[in-house]
C-alpha cells in the first residue's frame, strides 16, 4: 500500500518501511574479486544457469520471433557481481545472433540492464564492460556496436523500467530473498527460537508468516513486470524452491539449519547471546510449484509455459573423480565458502563482523559430517512466462 500525498504514513507503516530499506540496504552478496567474494565462489549458480540454458534460449527467441524489435529491451533482474554476470548476457546476446545469421535478418540493437539492490558491487561490472565490449565486437563484427549496457540499481519488488520497454526478463537465483524478513517475526509478535529460517522445529505461524511475505512480494514482482514487458514479451526466472508441500522440507531449509546449529553451539559457548541468535531471520523463501503457478494465476498477466524443478548437489564440481581426489572436508569447505560469500553481510550486520570467521569455520565441520551421511542437494526452480 502506497500512502498519499495527503496522508501520512502511519507509525506501523514508518516502521514497516524502515524494515525493508534495512534488508535492501543490507542484502548483497560479498563484493569484490578475493576468496571471499560472490565473484570468485559463485560456481554453484553458474552451473544452474548452464542447466536451464536451453529453456532460456527457447524464450527468448519465441520472444524475439512474436515481437520482431529493432530494439531489443533485456533486463538481468538480482544479476550481483562477479563472472554470472556477464556469462548471462552473452549467453542472451549469442542466442540473437545465431538466430540472425540463420535467417539472413538484422541484428537488432541490444539495450541490456542489469539490476541489483544499490548495495551491489556495480563498480567491479562497469570496470569489465570495456573489455566484454572489445570481445563482443572482435568475435561477432561491427553490427555488434549497438549493444548498450547500463545498470540499474533498485529493488525488482517494485518498477524499474518504463512501460513495455522489455522483451526478455532473466533472474537467477534472486527471487527467494524476500523484500523482508516476515514482519511478525521482526516484530517479536512470534519467535522462531534457535532457528533462522524456516526449520522442522520452526511453529507453524512462522511457516504462514514466510509463504504470506513471499506471496505478498511475488506479486508485487509479477505486477511491476507486468507493466514493463510488451506482450508477447518472455521471462525466465530461476530460484531455489522445493518439490514437497511442506516449507520446512530437508531440501530447501536445511543448508541454513546447519548454520543455525553453528550459531547454537556458539551461543552454548557464550560467544554470542541468545537473544542475538533469537532476533535473526533470513529474508528467503523456497517455493513450490504450485505455489507460484497459483500466485501467477491470481496477478493474471502471464501465460506459463514452463514450471519445473530439477535438483543440483550442494559440491557444485559433484561428480564421481573429482570425489576420490577432494576429501570431504574440502567439498564442506566449498560450500561454506560459497554460503558465506552469500551470507556475510547479514550475519554481520546482525551479529557483527568478528564472529565471521569462526561461525564460518565450525559451519564448514557441521556441513563436512553432513555430506558424509547424505547425498545433499537443492532444488532449483524454473519458470517460463509469456506476458499476455
Ligand atoms: C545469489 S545472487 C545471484 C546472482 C546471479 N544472478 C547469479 O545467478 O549468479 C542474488 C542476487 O539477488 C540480489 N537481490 C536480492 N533481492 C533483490 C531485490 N529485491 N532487488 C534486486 N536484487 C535483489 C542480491 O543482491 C544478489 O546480488
Amino acid at each position: 500500500m502506497q500512502a498519499t500525498q495527503n496522508s501520512p504514513k502511519s507509525s506501523s507503516e514508518r516502521e514497516r518501511d524502515s524494515d525493508i530499506m534495512e534488508v535492501l540496504q543490507v542484502l548483497h552478496m560479498n563484493g569484490g574479486n578475493n576468496q571471499t567474494s560472490y565473484a570468485s565462489n559463485s560456481s554453484l549458480q553458474r552451473k544452474a544457469i548452464s542447466i536451464a540454458k536451453p529453456i532460456t534460449e527457447e524464450a527468448i527467441l519465441a520472444s524475439f520471433c512474436k515481437t520482431s524489435p529493432e530494439s531489443l529491451g533485456v533486463a538481468d533482474l538480482g544479476c550481483s557481481s562477479g563472472p554470472n554476470t556477464l556469462f548471462v548476457v552473452s549467453k542472451i546476446i549469442d542466442t540473437i545472433y545465431a538466430k540472425c545469421s540463420q535467417i539472413s535478418c538484422r541484428l537488432p540493437e541490444f539495450r541490456i540492464f542489469l539490476n541489483d539492490l544499490p548495495g551491489n558491487d556495480f563498480n567491479t561490472i562497469f570496470t569489465s564492460l570495456p573489455a566484454f565490449y572489445d570481445k563482443l565486437k572482435e568475435e561477432k563484427g561491427e553490427g555488434l556496436e549497438s549493444c548498450f549496457i547500463a545498470g540499474v540499481p533498485g529493488s525488482f519488488y517494485g518498477r524499474l523500467f518504463p512501460s513495455r520497454s522489455l522483451h526478455f526478463v532473466h533472474s537467477s537465483y534472486s527471487l527467494m530473498w524476500l523484500s523482508q524478513v516476515p514482519p511478525e517475526l521482526d516484530s517479536g509478535n512470534i519467535t522462531n527460537k534457535g532457528n533462522i529460517y524456516m526449520a522442522k522445529t520452526s511453529p507453524p505461524e512462522v511457516l504462514r508468516a514466510y509463504l504470506k511475505q513471499f506471496q505478498k512480494d511475488f506479486f508485487k514482482f509479477l505486477r511491476s513486470r507486468s507493466e514493463e514487458i510488451v506482450p508477447g514479451g518472455r521471462m525466465v526466472l530461476q530460484l531455489l524452491g522445493r518439490t514437497s508441500a511442506d516449507p520446512s522440507s530437508k531440501e530447501c531449509c536445511y543448508i541454513w539449519e546447519l548454520l543455525a546449529q553453528a550459531l547454537n553451539d556458539m551461543v552454548l559457548q557464550g560467544v554470542i547471546e541468545e537473544n542475538e541468535l533469537d532476533s535473526f531471520n533470513l529474508p528467503q523463501y523456497a517455493p513450490s510449484p504450485p505455489e507460484v503457478k497459483a500466485l501467477v494465476q491470481a496477478e493474471g498477466s502471464f501465460i506459463i509455459h514452463r514450471l519445473e524443478t530439477y535438483a543440483v548437489s550442494w559440491d557444485p564440481e559433484d561428480n564421481a573423480i573429482q570425489n576420490l581426489v577432494f576429501d570431504r572436508s574440502k567439498r564442506a569447505e566449498k560450500v561454506a565458502t560459497y554460503m558465506r560469500a552469500v551470507a556475510e553481510p547479514l550475519v554481520t550486520s546482525h551479529f557483527g563482523e568478528a564472529i565471521v570467521h569462526d561461525l564460518f569455520k565450525r559451519y564448514r565441520d557441521i556441513v563436512s559430517e553432513h555430506m558424509e551421511t547424505e547425498d545433499a542437494k537443492f532444488t532449483n526452480l524454473v519458470i517460463s512466462l509469456e506476458k499476455k
